[in-house]
């Protein structure tokens, strides 16, 4: 008998190429911002992700930055270097796919001081007490630039490589569900595009992934678990998710999987983008949701439409009343999408609620809300 080899099992370490199907601008004419839809095929790989979860993705640094970083080094790509896992390959593909060539690390910061004599700025940001002047001036500043600011400076390939860091891929929150779209994972992915220092900037994965990845590509991947990220176990919960820009994506996921699942559990969605005109993405699957019954409540602010501001906290207060009735029915509340600014107002908010419709002090709504975390129901993916 033929002895048949067990499956293999994708992680990190030996993550699933899965293949680009779709790979879809959201945003319409008009908008500021541009936010695609992918769908990847995980065919064949017996990968199995909960709503959620996120996914973490490969991506490829930009081949004209690889070229740039080439020629101001005199390099001709073809030279062997070395990772620290002892794998070899040409310094053109270690730059591509192997290495960080964006942000430096203090290892790269270190030799540009070593290796030029006017350096002296840099030299005093890398002491240690001066750790947070060296973030606000690296800011906006990449390898790039250290290596045109100091055309003196020159690197052996295997020095070079040895300063940089290994390139990281991406956590991408899933959204959708595998009940809904079998052997498949969907993502919203905001492209990350600046300028500093004179120089156009671009997001290593988010721009590979919106411009460099023919269709049927693979891609290789891995599910990344977030067991703090979960729907309730019991269906029948009510949940509260608050997911501006690319946040809506794990709720995306949820409405499909309790759809699915034919859950009986109300579902009220605060969702918040810059203009509704060009930025309302999923309008018409919300609308359906909305039909079918799934989302019980659907709440936008769309931040552009008007001359002041709306954002979603401001409706979450607007409903205070019945945000804290179903908190007191035993509601969860979820939030994903920006940590910085939004995840920090829209828990003020939280905090203010409890405060105003619970007849609480501050302490009181503070220890309330704590209650919530303790009981994970009050569940965060912010980046
Ligand atoms: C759990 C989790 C889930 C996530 N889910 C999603 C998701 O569903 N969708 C999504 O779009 N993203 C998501 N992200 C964020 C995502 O992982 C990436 O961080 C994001 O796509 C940017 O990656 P990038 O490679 O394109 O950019 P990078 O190459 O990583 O560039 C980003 C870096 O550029 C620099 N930078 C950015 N803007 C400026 C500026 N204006 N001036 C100077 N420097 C700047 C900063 O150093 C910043 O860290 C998630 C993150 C986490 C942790
Ligand atoms: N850590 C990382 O590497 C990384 C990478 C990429 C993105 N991010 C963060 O993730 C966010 C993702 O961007 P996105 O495209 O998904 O959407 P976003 O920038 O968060 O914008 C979505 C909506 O939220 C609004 N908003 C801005 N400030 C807010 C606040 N304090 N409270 C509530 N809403 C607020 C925006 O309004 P206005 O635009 O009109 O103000 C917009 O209407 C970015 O803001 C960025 O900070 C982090």
């Amino acid at each position: 008998m033929p002895t048949l080899s067990p499956p293999p099992v994708y992680s990190r370490k030996n993550p699933f190429p899965a293949r680009l199907l779709v790979n879809q601008k959201l945003n319409l004419e008009g908008s500021e911002k541009e936010t695609r839809h992918y769908e990847f095929s995980l065919a064949g790989s017996g990968l199995q992700y909960e709503v959620g979860d996120s996914m973490g993705v490969f991506p490829q640094n930009n081949p004209h930055l690889v070229q740039e970083i080439l020629d101001v080094l005199h390099f001709s790509g073809d030279e062997q270097v070395k990772n620290k896992e002892g794998e070899t390959f040409s310094m053109r593909e270690g730059l591509l796919k192997h290495f960080q060539i964006t942000q430096p690390s203090k290892q790269f910061l270190e030799a540009i001081v070593e290796k030029s004599h006017d350096a002296n700025k840099l030299s005093e940001l890398l002491q240690p007490e001066r750790k947070s002047e060296l973030d606000r001036f690296l800011w906006g500043l990449e390898v790039i630039d250290f290596l045109l600011d100091q055309p003196a400076v020159q690197f052996t390939p295997d020095e070079f490589v040895s300063k940089l860091r290994k390139l990281q891929p991406r956590l991408y929150s899933v959204g959708s569900s595998i009940k809904a779209y079998p052997e498949q994972v969907h993502f919203i992915i905001a492209n990350v595009r600046y300028e500093s220092h004179g120089r156009k900037r671009e997001g290593v994965a988010s721009i590979y992934l919106a411009e460099r990845v023919p269709q049927n590509t693979p891609i290789p991947m891995f599910v990344h678990v977030a067991k703090g990220f979960r729907l309730p176990e019991n269906p029948a919960t009510p949940i509260i998710m608050v997911g501006p820009g690319t946040g809506v994506a794990p709720f995306r996921a949820y409405l499909q999987e309790r759809k699915a699942i034919g859950a009986s559990g109300r579902n009220w969605l605060f969702f918040g983008e810059q203009r509704s005109r060009c930025d309302f993405f999923y309008q018409d699957e919300f609308a359906t949701m909305q039909r079918d019954g799934v989302l019980t409540r659907f709440d936008t602010a769309f931040s552009r439409d008007q001359a002041y501001k709306i954002y979603v906290q401001q409706r979450l207060l607007e409903h205070s009343k019945e945000v804290y009735a179903w908190l007191q029915e035993g509601a969860h509340f979820f939030v994903c999408g920006d940590e910085a600014r939004m995840a920090k107002d829209v828990d003020a908010a939280l905090h203010r609620i409890v405060e105003q419709e619970g007849a609480m002090s501050p302490e009181a709504a503070a220890e309330y809300v704590e209650g919530l975390k303790k009981e994970k129901r009050y569940k965060r993916d912010v980046y």
